[in-house]
């Protein structure tokens, strides 16, 4: 079965953005690096779908760029009605049993983009398979949380095969659920 999986970036804290939804701290040009781009291409071969929360397609349509993965099928989770776009179906209803079926299609693996509420959703469902976390070497003291705090516990496995350090201090580690 296709798997589901969460990539995604955190301050070293464990925050995806901060109190107002802002990345500008992970967008931050001293983290660039020549001809790297922390495995990002490799994974979207990987993958042909994407799952966001309402919140972060809000965030990611404010960026001044046209929306980035317009080759993907892409699902944004809304509880209110909301009107499909040329690259985005709005899924209104029960997002597990949406996504438990959307799992049992054929297709490549699929990418939880988050944010922290929806990636709580998933996780708590027992739907979410690994987790690619790239960690930030930033503290930011307070934020949205990679889980929102409807999470509960669960232990991940590391995969110790798929560990990086990368010069600029990101480290990215990559579990099993
Ligand atoms: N650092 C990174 O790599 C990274 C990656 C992704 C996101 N982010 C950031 O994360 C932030 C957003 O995270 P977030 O936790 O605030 O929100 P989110 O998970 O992106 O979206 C929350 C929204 O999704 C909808 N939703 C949540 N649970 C639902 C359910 N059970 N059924 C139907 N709809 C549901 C609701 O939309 P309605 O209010 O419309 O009902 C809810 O307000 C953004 O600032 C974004 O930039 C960062």
């Amino acid at each position: 079965m296709r798997k589901i999986v969460l990539y995604i970036a955190a301050s070293t804290d464990g925050f995806i953005a901060r109190p107002d939804g802002n990345i500008d701290w992970l967008q931050d040009k001293k983290y660039n690096i020549p001809d790297e781009d922390f495995g990002y291409t490799a994974f979207l071969q990987t993958i042909d779908t994407t799952l966001m929360g309402h919140n972060t397609y809000k965030e990611v349509m404010g960026f001044d760029m046209p929306f980035p993965y317009p080759d993907l099928k892409n699902y944004v989770f809304s509880r209110s009605e909301q009107a499909d776009t040329a690259c985005v179906s709005f899924i209104k209803d029960d997002v597990v049993d949406f996504i438990e079926k959307l799992k049992e299609q054929p297709g490549k693996d699929i990418w939880l983009i988050g944010g922290g509420q929806l990636n709580s959703v998933v996780l708590n469902a027992g739907l979410l398979d690994e987790i690619i976390l790239t960690y930030i070497p930033i503290i930011l003291g307070k934020g949205i949380r990679l889980f929102s705090e409807e999470a509960n516990e669960h232990k991940l496995k590391l995969i110790p095969t798929e560990n990086k350090l990368y010069r600029n201090g990101f480290l990215q580690v990559r579990y099993s659920c």
